[in-house]
């Protein structure tokens, strides 16, 4: 449900996960259309791994690929309106890569984005249905933006108080709230304190209490980490000063800004979540529903071939050098880590190389 601080995966996964990089796939990135300048390449940034005890979560965990289903609803209809509050000062340039990648999920894009692409990506999240055999929709459009630039609940939020920035954006439109296809995505500013941001979560999803915002709706938060805890929250755009001082350099960020690329990968990750398990009693691994293992925890740092336990696998390099493992509207490219896949019983993500 929240993405927790550990770039880890558990063993099994690892076992699963680590086939050698194939010397020919590793030299030969796939055909990519003439929107891309310079030819990738795929490379292998090799972070080393982890301390395995950083993942108590995971721990001799054998649920951890016992994802299941349990009976609730998931984000079938189409397409997922998406509301977008921006909490606190934000940079147009930087809203702008963040909606780029909002918009580059749907297929329907038009020219098609270059393969691997965001909307192959979300491929996997679609492959999740409900009990009528509904699959959660290809689509999400940005339905309405809201910019809370005044910080009217303060610049410091609880998760709580989450759900009163939301009744603010609520009450704010005069239109009927969406309940059928609506969800809320609240992105926090640099300068914005959070509970539990940086020492246990980048990002979170739940859903909103009649109570405090008078319907059940669900949403995410994903905050930007650029300021407070970059190499916890926008790894590995930003690494750990142990692993600095054991040579680890970070990777370039796609779009130039380390906060703003670390938070796409939260938002993919948070995103998937929400809509395979959007009132938490759908998609989850686990006994616990208040610590519900979810598609995007399963991947959690994994972002190509031969990735897992702390190293991020095959990605692609540009021709400045900058990371990135999708491409999406507009020539635009991001950093996303893999999502479970329900078919293939593994991580997937659009430029596997097997
Ligand atoms: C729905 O998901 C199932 C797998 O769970 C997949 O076989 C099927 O192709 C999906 N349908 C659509 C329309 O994507
Ligand atoms: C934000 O706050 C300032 C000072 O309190 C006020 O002057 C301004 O009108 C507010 N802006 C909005 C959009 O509410």
């Amino acid at each position: 449900m929240s993405l927790p601080l550990s770039f880890l995966l558990p063993l099994l996964l690892l076992l699963l996960l680590l086939l050698p990089p194939h010397p020919l796939l590793a030299t030969s990135p796939p055909q990519l259309q003439t929107l891309i300048p310079v030819k990738p390449q795929y490379h292998n940034p090799n972070l080393p791994r982890t301390p395995l005890a950083a993942s108590k979560r995971f721990e001799g965990s054998s649920s951890l690929v016992d994802l299941r289903y349990h009976m609730g609803p998931v984000l079938s209809s189409s397409p997922i309106n998406l509301h977008l509050i921006w909490y606190g000062k934000w940079e147009r340039h930087h809203q702008e890569v963040i909606r780029d990648f909002l918009r580059s999920i749907s297929p329907a894009a038009s020219p098609p984005s270059p393969s691997p692409s965001v909307a192959e990506w979300w491929y996997t999240p679609s492959l999740y249905t409900d009990q009528t055999g509904a699959n959660v929709s290809r689509s999400i459009l940005i339905a309405s933006e809201r910019h809370d630039a005044n910080y009217s609940h303060g610049a410091s939020l609880t998760r709580l108080s989450m759900q009163n920035v939301i009744a603010s954006a609520v009450s704010a439109v005069p239109s009927p709230v969406d309940h059928r296809n609506g969800v809320y995505l609240v992105l926090t500013s640099s300068d914005v304190v959070v509970q539990d941001f940086c020492r246990a979560v980048c990002g979170f999803h739940y859903f909103t209490f009649p109570s405090v915002v008078g319907y059940t709706l669900p949403y995410a938060w994903v905050g930007n980490s650029g300021k407070q805890c970059p190499e916890v929250c926008a790894y590995p755009f930003a690494v750990p000063g142990y692993m600095a001082a054991g040579g680890t350099k970070a990777l370039a960020p796609p779009n130039g800004d380390v906060g703003v690329d670390g938070m796409i990968s939260v938002i993919g990750h948070e995103l998937a979540e929400l809509s395979t398990n959007p009132l938490v009693n759908a998609w989850y691994a686990g006994e616990d529903p208040t610590a519900p293992t979810e598609i995007g925890d399963l991947c959690e740092g994994l972002y190509g071939t031969g990735g897992g336990g702390g190293y991020i696998g095959m990605v692609m390099k540009d021709g400045e050098g900058k990371s990135y493992n999708m491409n999406g509207k507009g020539g635009r490219r991001f950093l996303v880590q893999w999502l479970w896949s329900p078919v293939l019983k593994a991580c997937a993500g659009p430029n596997a190389l097997d």
